[in-house]
């Protein structure tokens, strides 16, 4: 690939649609190439806006303001980072020729909705998933809970991120709460909710997998060492890389990595996440985009997930080797303001080996992410240590 360069007539244009933190890492990444970045987000002063070129806000559902905003600036790629965009434009301005959506508009469409995912995944390529069903009505949800999936279960939307609108469900009495809680709260109202049988996994991984050119032209799959985290409330708060794990579920893993990332194609890093019982893995979703999770690379690789999606979609040979243990976790405030201030940064940085991230979001909301520790050790478990103990040392105050 011939890259331009920024702010000229030559240059190479990328679009990030959803500029968060991971938006940001990657705006950085593009940078580093001289690629021009134009941020695009809901609201106004998003990590990634804040050190893009140029930026725009608007509603990314709103399929005419985003056919309007790609008009408008000619990107020669567009790089979804959110799920929670009007995916036809994206099918449309690919099969115009247009731009490059990464990975592509079908990945896109098919991992944005819990059921276009499943039917690939399970129904397709028969790979090993939880039980589940999808239910319209609660006596619908009812009958699939009672005659097969049991419980306990998990109850969610049919499109959602970041654990919205989900609850496991214990027994009968709590299942039609469920069901209310996934209608309102997913991002559109599908009518649809998902039941899925809990798996009761041992841990759950997310394995980044590449996809991209050898040097010789040729799209092949790469691996990182897999990334372990603990999510609560379906909400990532530590990540570590490497997990161990046994030979023949580390082989299983790659194995569903691999066949479902061929299926939805493109160039690109994704985060396939993994539920692991010994030597059994089952696949519970994909990310066509770096995952939340992945943070951990930028202390643990040389080439961090950020990256090594950069150079996926420019066309350029990809590095996935780890350095060192390492371990995230998540900085979340326990307040709302819009008028920030962040101490302990020096306690932070003093314990051995961490780097903290802030991601400069203009106002805090309870649970919201506002940064992230990353910590390097000879042992993950001391790494996992170091990270948790450097995030609990930031506070974030009103002004
Ligand atoms: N069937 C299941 N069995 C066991 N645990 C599950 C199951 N489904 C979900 N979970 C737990 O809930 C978490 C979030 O679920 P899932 O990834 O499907 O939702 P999400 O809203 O897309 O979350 P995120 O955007 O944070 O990845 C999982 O990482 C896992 O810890
Ligand atoms: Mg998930």
């Amino acid at each position: 690939m011939i890259l331009g360069s920024a702010l000229t007539n030559s240059a190479t244009k990328a679009m990030l649609l959803g500029s968060g933190e991971l938006g940001k890492e990657i705006a950085i990444s593009l940078q580093r190439y001289g690629i021009e970045v134009i941020a695009v987000d809901r609201y106004a002063n998003a990590p990634a806006q804040q050190i893009a070129h140029r930026s725009h806000v608007i509603t990314m559902t709103d399929a005419e303001a985003l056919r309007k905003v790609i008009d408008l600036e000619q990107p020669d790629i567009i790089i979804p980072e959110i799920e929670a965009i009007a995916t036809e434009v994206l099918r449309d301005i690919e099969a115009e020729g247009l731009a490059k959506v990464v990975p592509n508009a079908k990945a896109i469409q098919l991992t944005m909705n819990r059921e276009g995912i499943r039917a690939l995944v399970a129904e397709e390529l028969k790979l090993p998933t939880s039980k589940y069903a999808f239910a319209q009505s609660f006596e619908q949800l009812k009958d699939a809970v009672e005659n097969g999936i049991g419980y306990p279960c998990f109850v969610k939307p049919t499109m959602s991120s970041s654990g919205k609108g989900q609850t496991m469900v214990k027994s009968l009495e709590k299942l039609e709460d469920a069901w209310k809680y996934a209608k309102v709260s997913g991002r559109v109202d599908t009518g649809k909710v998902i039941v899925e049988a809990k798996i009761d996994f041992d841990f759950e991984i997310t394995l980044l997998t590449i996809r991209a050119l050898d040097g010789e032209g040729v799209v092949r799959t790469y691996f990182c060492e897999p990334v372990g985290h603990i999510q609560e409330q379906g909400d990532y708060r530590q990540s570590w890389q490497p997990q161990a794990m046994s030979e023949a579920a580390l082989g299983k893993a790659k194995d569903i990595a691999q066949r479902v990332t061929d299926a939805l194609g493109g160039v690109g890093l994704f985060g396939v996440e993994l539920f692991v019982k010994g030597d059994d893995v089952w696949f519970c979703e994909v990310s066509p985009r770096p995952h939340d999770t992945g943070m951990v690379t930028m202390t643990t690789q040389k080439l961090n997930e950020f990256e090594l999606h950069v150079r996926a979609i420019l066309g350029l040979p990809v590095l996935t080797g780890l350095q060192t243990p390492g371990a995230s976790a998540v900085i979340l405030s326990d307040i709302e303001t819009n008028e920030i201030v962040y101490k302990g940064l020096d306690k932070a940085l003093a314990v051995p080996n961490t780097e903290i991230r802030l991601f400069g979001k203009p106002e805090a909301l309870k649970n919201r992410r506002m940064g992230v520790a990353l910590a390097a050790a000879e042992s993950v478990d001391e790494a996992k240590k170091r990270a948790v103990q450097a995030a609990n040392l930031i506070e974030i105050l009103p002004c």
